[in-house]
């Protein structure tokens, strides 16, 4: 397998704090090498061992590829109305939802095929080299499990998200909505997805029905993880930790008891700004959280509704411009954090043996990706050890 070394790095965050500075084990003049699609080595420019290929990084700043644990890309249609209505004043509700699943529900298999390559190629041009995404525009049996072999043929994070909302086909019988849920649809969509997540929310499921969707889905094998607390106050995210989901999503209305349980438990706070920023909502906390104890991770929530952006650097600026991160913190949690979300030790850092997804910057430092706020920095991406960009 052919090895490529690239040098004269000027700032390499690594996240393994045994391999350099501070959390983020950040190398000054570094060199990494890669070995097939693995990290070789990683250490001092001027020791950089010989290889196949070389690459002069031109004294700029390489870090992992984000790890976007947070998306739902597999959609159709378009909400610019609600969005523009919603600069106008209007509020956020999880109805909308619904607009997107007429459209997709409409929309052929190629259609939701080339629109989610689209928004995985813009992500990756951002630095993306891992994403994850959901159903959650079909609420049919055979939409849902569509959307999930969809996303499974693009990503190896995917995650059935039956319980986005009541279907409208059973607007008149909740119950009967969740036991489809927990049913046939369960049934058809298990083969497909690594995750089982429910929008825990008012106007979408309580907490007691979130506890019958993700138990059900736990007990075929798949790994809860939930929305909770985006909208207002609710058990989501106790729920999320009682459960030992792998992360509890959005986080924007929290409690004292909240934030001891996720800093106590082993569920990852995953924070969502390109939420707050697009419904024009109160920012979540994260100085409170880290403070706390609870490991974080950003990400984008790219969707049509309420965060279509699928850029990892405008979160990152936007946590550190208004939600008390540092702009190490905040690459951490988009890096390190993200793979944590998923349960991942092979991405969100550069050390040996991890797989070799980095991004080369065009900037001297990390810090730049929120110094240098909407700035297309990212100048070359590597993904499992494939220059993609
Ligand atoms: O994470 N909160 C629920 N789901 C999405 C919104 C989906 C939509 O509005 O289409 C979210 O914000
Ligand atoms: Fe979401």
């Amino acid at each position: 397998m052919a090895t490529t070394v690239i040098t004269n790095i000027s700032s390499l965050v690594t996240n393994d704090p045994s391999l350099g500075t501070g959390p983020l084990g950040t190398v000054q003049d570094a060199a990494v090498v890669i070995d097939g699609d693995r990290v070789a080595w990683v250490g001092a420019s001027s020791k950089a061992p010989a290889t196949d290929n070389r690459v002069d990084a031109g004294g700029r700043a390489v870090l992992p590829g984000f790890v976007d644990s947070h998306s739902h890309l597999v959609f159709a249609g378009d909400r610019t109305a609600e969005f523009n209505a919603r600069m106008s004043g209007q509020s956020y509700s999880a109805g909308g939802i619904r607009t997107t699943v007429a459209a997709t529900r409409a929309a052929s298999d190629e259609a939701l095929e080339a629109n989610l390559l689209r928004h995985l190629r813009e992500a990756l041009r951002q630095g993306t080299t891992t994403l994850e995404t959901k159903s959650g525009y079909g609420l049919t049996v055979e939409d849902e499990a569509r959307a999930l072999r969809i996303a499974a043929a693009h990503t190896d994070e995917v995650t059935y998200l039956g319980a986005h909302i009541v279907s409208p086909d059973y607007a008149d019988d909740p119950a009967a909505y969740v036991d489809l849920v927990t049913g046939p649809m369960l049934d058809a969509c298990v083969p497909h997805a690594r995750w089982v997540d429910v929008f825990c929310e008012k106007g979408a499921f309580d907490g007691d029905q979130a506890r019958t969707i993700l138990a059900a889905g736990a007990a075929r094998g798949l790994i809860p993880r939930v929305h909770a607390n985006q909208l207002s106050y609710g058990p989501g995210v106790q729920l999320a930790v009682e459960l030992d989901a792998a992360s509890a999503d959005h986080c924007t209305h929290l409690t004292d008891a909240d934030v001891d349980a996720l800093a106590n438990g082993n569920t990852v706070a995953t924070l969502l700004p390109g939420a707050e920023f697009s419904t024009r909502a109160p920012w979540p906390d994260a100085r409170r959280l880290l403070d706390a104890g609870a490991t974080v991770a950003l990400s984008t929530d790219c969707n049509p509704g309420s965060s279509y952006t699928s850029s990892v650097p405008f979160c990152i600026a936007l946590a550190v411009r208004d939600m008390g991160m540092t702009p190490d913190e905040a690459v951490w949690s988009a890096t390190a954090g993200g793979a944590a979300a998923l349960r991942r030790t092979d991405i969100g850092r550069i050390t040996p043996g991890a797989r070799a997804d980095l991004s080369l910057l065009e900037a001297p430092s990390h810090v730049h990706l929120a110094y240098r706020p909407g700035v297309p920095l990212v100048s070359a991406v590597w993904r499992s050890g494939v220059r993609e960009l």
